[in-house]
């Protein structure tokens, strides 16, 4: 007996696991809580994870380490710290270990570029660490936990096309894929355009949706709205989508620019291209834009059109750069660790 749990012991203390996940993209957006502390959001979201946009995180837990250590890009934040110590404390109390941990998370999107890192950052963090502390948990159960460290995080878990369904309880939110990555050929696009770096994080932003007048209206439609979109990828009909995917994206950013204090995401270089992608449309090629909580833009377009469209999406003036992704599976363990 004392053998099998020195051994297990020991196994315990060199408990080291990788994981990679995708960033993902919402066509329907998660904006607005009804429960901070569990990260309940308002209503449901669709989303898609994004090939081109990857975090991988390498987490060990050892006796070794007196405290935990976290290095995220090659830098150590203390203000990021803290959320991931907090996700790390969620986890060690369901292992039922005290050990600290080691840490190290990269992104492969482009230095500085303003992209949120915090889906696939926690994501990967909550695969990374139950599977390091020994935890088996089935893909739905983490999706429930990676919602506590960051609500679009439970949406970069699933295989491809994806529904966080709200739930009304902590252990009635969470997502599940609805179509595989394959199912469908489109290509979102991210353009990135020149801009401050994000002054109001999503994380207070959603504590503002309710004072906009038009937050009721949105959550009185979205059920429908949601609906329609699954209606639309299960039939994919590309256009009538992407404009519910354009309009959906404008609704959240009416709810943020109609909040007090108002919150404005957009740089003029986003508008300019905003402009650009409703002038491709007029010109009959197909594509259409969706924005997060920042500056840069996702164009979504039929991979028969991609050729076409990013030839006259040349970086210049308003694009610094493009960044092609396709629907992508969900997250994965990998051998391949940091440290
Ligand atoms: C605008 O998941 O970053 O990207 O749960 O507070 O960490 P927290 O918020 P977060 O919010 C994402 C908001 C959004 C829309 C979306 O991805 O659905």
């Amino acid at each position: 007996m004392l053998i099998i749990m020195r051994k297990e012991l020991k196994l315990r203390i060199n408990m080291k696991a990788t994981a990679a996940a995708p960033s993902n993209i919402a066509f329907i957006k998660y904006w607005g809580k009804k429960d901070e502390k569990l990260r309940l959001p308002a209503n449901s979201s669709i989303s898609v994870n994004l090939s081109g946009l990857k975090t991988t995180t390498t987490v060990k837990f050892s006796k070794e380490y007196k405290q935990d250590k976290v290095q995220i890009n090659g830098q150590v934040n203390k203000k990021e710290s803290i959320r991931v110590v907090e996700h790390l404390d969620r986890i060690r109390k369901l292992a039922k270990i005290e050990l600290k941990a080691k840490v190290v998370s990269v992104n492969n999107f482009p230095k500085s570029s303003g992209l949120a890192s915090s889906a696939s950052g926690f994501a990967a963090l909550t695969v990374a660490a139950t599977s390091a502390a020994g935890l088996k948990l089935s893909e739905k159960q983490l999706t429930i936990l990676a919602r506590l460290g960051s609500g679009s995080a439970c949406r970069s878990i699933p295989d491809g096309f994806v529904e966080w369904i709200a739930g009304k309880t902590h252990q009635s939110s969470f997502a599940r894929s609805i179509y595989p990555a394959k199912y469908w050929d489109i290509s979102i696009l991210v353009a990135l355009v020149e801009g401050e770096k994000k002054k109001v994080s999503t994380t207070s932003g959603h504590k503002l949706a309710r004072t906009s007048p038009f937050f009721g209206t949105r959550l009185k439609n979205i059920n429908r709205k949601i609906s329609l979109i699954k209606h639309l990828i299960k039939e994919k009909k590309f256009r009538e989508f992407g404009q519910l995917v354009e309009n959906e994206s404008l609704e959240m950013h009416a709810i943020m620019l109609t909040s007090t204090p108002s919150l404005i995401y957009w740089q003029p270089a986003t508008v300019a291209v905003m402009r650009h992608v409703r002038d491709l449309r007029h010109q009959g090629l197909p594509v259409y834009f969706t924005i997060d909580a920042g500056p840069h833009l996702f164009l979504i377009c039929q991979n028969s059109d991609l050729t076409s469209i990013t030839e006259r999406l040349k970086t210049g003036r308003f694009i610094k750069k493009i960044i092609l992704n396709r629907p992508a599976r969900g997250i994965i363990l990998t051998s391949n660790h940091l440290f």
